[in-house]
């Protein structure tokens, strides 16, 4: 190999306070791990001689611990964006510390280019391979790669040897050009390829190749339990009611499914259900779920943006990679979230809220109005584009002393107009062709907790007598009892 090859720490060298930089990754997924550990290590010994040192970062969305957990913690972040869920970077985020925006992950890519973020000077990517004629070919995720490695100075790869070479041939990756100049996406089906297998650089820009063999970081979802299975059943049967009634094509529609403990619990309720034919997915990340329901032939094909499997499945995954190969495509985050595919191939979109209203708006990031707890992923580029968009939740968080269901949203993600049912494991809320009111008593009756439902018709009743029936004195009052008495039970209305 004609790059100059050295440690991680030797790498970091290349990075200085307030630079900007664009990884690889999506998840945990496809990220670089050894040197921006080594760059976390750099700026605590900065800090510790009394010298800032902080960097901006664009990835595809949330990385893993050693990234945004070792920048985090070295309090190296000056700026983020999109999306992550590491709870040291919510710490800083939510102190801040480190200034976070918030993208729907189609996003990023065309705001670069667009000139609305400022550009990254270095690019540090995960690949499985890379060429002398400068092909890098990305390991777990498409992520925003293409346009970062394009838009940096400075290219820096870690090679990771867990994962072949013989991946390369997974990806789609294209970056579509910007306006006036953009053209109609050739996907029609959920494995249409209109991209390249790798990305091309100048083989000049690459600055550093480290070697590593590091697994990737992503860990065990938590055991269904009575709650979140209830949940995955509420939704199966109401997708078997709509294929039933005419609602679905027979043939039925690709599913994409959000991230989370209720999301695992929803494919694996879907898969279950004799009514439902085998499907396909067009979704943003591909969990172990999806491989076990393709191993088993539930699910025939998959589109995402990264393989957000634990390594004991990647492992599987690369035992048998000719047959996941035929059945699985991994596109860049502005090609797996993009509406206009969403639209045209007709997705059914489930994803996880953090509470909804009992008018049907929807939050998805923030508990009580201001502390994040993720940020707003993919929800947003796939609910506003559904054929039928679905947000589940449990009814209740914290051992019942939060009602997931409450007057008027803290924090609003999606909004009424976009947010078809809603589902918990008390049963179906379906929104399609109602008023306010209507919506109210449909969320009310069939999705609150039984305990909360007094408290949410007492506040309906007094709401204003208008189209919304909106009472602004109380609106709150629910997030106000909890935060007041730990405790929404003791809201009065
Ligand atoms: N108020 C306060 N806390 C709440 C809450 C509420 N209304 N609802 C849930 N929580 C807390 C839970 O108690 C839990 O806290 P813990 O980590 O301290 O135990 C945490 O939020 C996660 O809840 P859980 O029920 O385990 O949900 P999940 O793992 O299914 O994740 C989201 C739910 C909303 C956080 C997650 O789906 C997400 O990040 N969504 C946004 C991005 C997205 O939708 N991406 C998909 C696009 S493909």
């Amino acid at each position: 190999m004609k790059y100059p090859i050295m440690t991680a720490a030797e790498a970091a060298e290349f990075i200085n306070d307030h630079d900007i930089i664009g990884f690889s990754g999506f998840t945990a997924s496809g990220c670089p791990k050894a040197v921006p550990t080594a760059i976390a290590e750099r700026a605590e010994r900065f800090h510790a001689e009394g010298k800032p040192f902080k960097i901006g970062m664009y990835s595809g969305a949330s990385s893993g611990n050693s990234m945004d957990g070792a920048l985090a913690r070295a309090n190296a972040i000056w700026f983020r964006t999109p999306y992550i869920n590491h709870k040291d970077f919510r710490a800083r985020a939510n102190a801040q510390d480190a200034m976070y925006f918030d993208l729907h992950l189609s996003t990023p890519a065309q705001e670069l280019r667009y000139g609305f973020l400022q550009r990254p000077n270095v690019a540090i990517v995960e690949a499985c391979q890379l060429t002398d004629d400068g092909e890098i070919v990305p390991t777990l995720a498409g992520g925003i790669l293409p346009t970062v490695c394009r838009m940096a100075d400075k290219i820096i790869v870690e090679i990771n040897e867990s994962i072949p070479a013989e991946f390369r041939g997974i990806h789609d990756l294209y970056e579509p050009k910007d306006p006036p100049y953009r053209e109609a996406l050739p996907i029609y089906h959920v494995t249409d390829r209109c991209g390249s297998d790798c990305v091309k650089v100048d083989p000049k820009k690459i600055v550093a190749v480290v070697k590593t063999n590091m697994p990737n970081e992503v860990g065990k979802f938590t055991p269904l339990d009575d709650v979140t299975e209830k949940i995955g059943e509420n939704v199966a049967k109401f997708l078997e009611k709509e294929l039933l009634e005419g609602r679905i094509p027979k043939e039925f529609l690709p599913i994409q499914s959000g991230v989370g403990n209720v999301a695992n619990a929803v494919m694996a309720a879907l898969a279950k259900n004799p009514h439902i034919p085998n499907f396909e997915m067009y979704t943003e990340v591909i969990q172990d779920s999806v491989i076990d329901l393709m191993e088993q032939g539930r699910i025939k094909a998959a589109s995402g943006c990264s393989l957000t499997c634990t390594p004991e499945k990647i492992n599987e995954v690369i035992k048998n990679l000719d047959f996941f190969k035929k059945r699985v495509v991994l596109r860049t985050s502005e090609i797996s979230n993009h509406p206009e595919i969403a639209r045209r191939l007709g997705l059914i979109t489930i994803n996880t809220a953090i509470e909804a209203d009992i008018f049907g708006n929807v939050n998805s990031s923030h508990v009580l109005g201001s502390r994040l707890m993720n940020g707003i992923g993919g929800s947003g580029d796939f609910t506003r584009n559904a054929y039928i968009s679905i947000f589940t939740t449990q009814s209740t968080a914290k051992d019942g002393c939060i009602s997931a269901i409450v007057p008027m949203v803290s924090h609003t993600d999606h909004s009424e107009h976009s947010v078809k049912i809603i589902i918990t494991e008390h049963g179906v809320a379906d929104l399609r062709g109602k008023g306010p009111v209507e919506r109210a008593h449909e969320i009310i009756e069939n999705c609150a907790a039984p305990e909360y439902r007094d408290q949410l018709r007492a506040y309906l009743a007094s709401g204003a007598n208008q189209h919304i029936p909106v009472n602004l004195k109380t609106a709150f009052n629910m997030h106000l009892a909890f935060a007041e008495t730990g405790d929404m039970r003791n809201a009065k209305f």
